[in-house]
């Protein structure tokens, strides 16, 4: 497991111009505006203020990079379904995301958060086709694990499983950043796709 000792915010932006040079793994979280991306980053760090959390989506409107003990980055991309900026791939915020997620020679997965509650959006399901279509897919956290009843989560990981088409080995980790529980299977599932590269 990794135990993350620093983190601090090394960019803010959505140029391409603007990225950190390649020198470190990078490892990317994805999803729909209001999902928890911010906040699990928070919850990760153990820091209450790094990543700004919002009850109004569409907070995070630039890829944040984070630098973690000074070895590797993790990276708050843009949340999707906000307003009406993101129909399909092909907008500003398509390009965005497509830029980056096209460009990084060290990108070594994408994370995509989605909502434990509900059935994935469209959006989400477009979201991890394209990751697969990447090979960037296979690691999905189902957020706000605390919402419904411990009973009810495994059902609804299977439905989430089902609806993006996710294969037998690949993982699903439901997390609460309010409870702060299940983030140590992340830290660990993040421990091992980095140790594969000796960082
Ligand atoms: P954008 O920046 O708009 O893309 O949103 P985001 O994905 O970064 O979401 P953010 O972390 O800002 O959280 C959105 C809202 O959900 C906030 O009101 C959070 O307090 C709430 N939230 C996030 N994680 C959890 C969780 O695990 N449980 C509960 N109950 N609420 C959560
Ligand atoms: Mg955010």
């Amino acid at each position: 497991m990794i135990e993350i000792k620093k983190a601090e915010i090394v960019a803010v932006t959505g140029r391409k111009d603007q990225y950190p040079s390649e020198d470190m793994y990078e490892l990317a979280f994805a999803g729909r505006s209001n999902v928890g991306k911010s906040s699990l980053l928070n919850l990760l760090t153990n820091r209450k203020k790094l990543a700004k959390v919002s009850g109004s989506p569409g907070k995070t409107r630039t890829i944040n990079f984070y630098e973690i003990n000074g070895e590797f980055r993790i990276v708050d991309l843009p949340g999707y379904g906000y307003a009406k900026v993101s129909k399909s791939l092909s907008n500003s915020w398509g390009d965005m995301i497509d830029e980056y997620l096209t460009s990084r020679s060290k990108l070594l997965k994408v994370i995509q958060l989605v909502d434990i509650r509900h059935e994935p959006s469209k959006q989400d399901v477009q979201m991890y086709e394209y990751l697969k279509h990447y090979n960037l897919d296979g690691i999905v956290v189902a957020t706000k694990s605390d919402k419904i009843s411990r009973n009810h989560i495994k059902k609804h990981e299977a439905m989430i499983r089902k609806s993006l088409g996710m294969s037998a080995e690949d993982i699903i980790i439901p997390i609460s950043s309010l409870k702060k529980t299940g983030q140590d299977k992340l830290l660990e599932v993040m421990d091992d796709l980095l140790s594969s590269k000796e960082i």
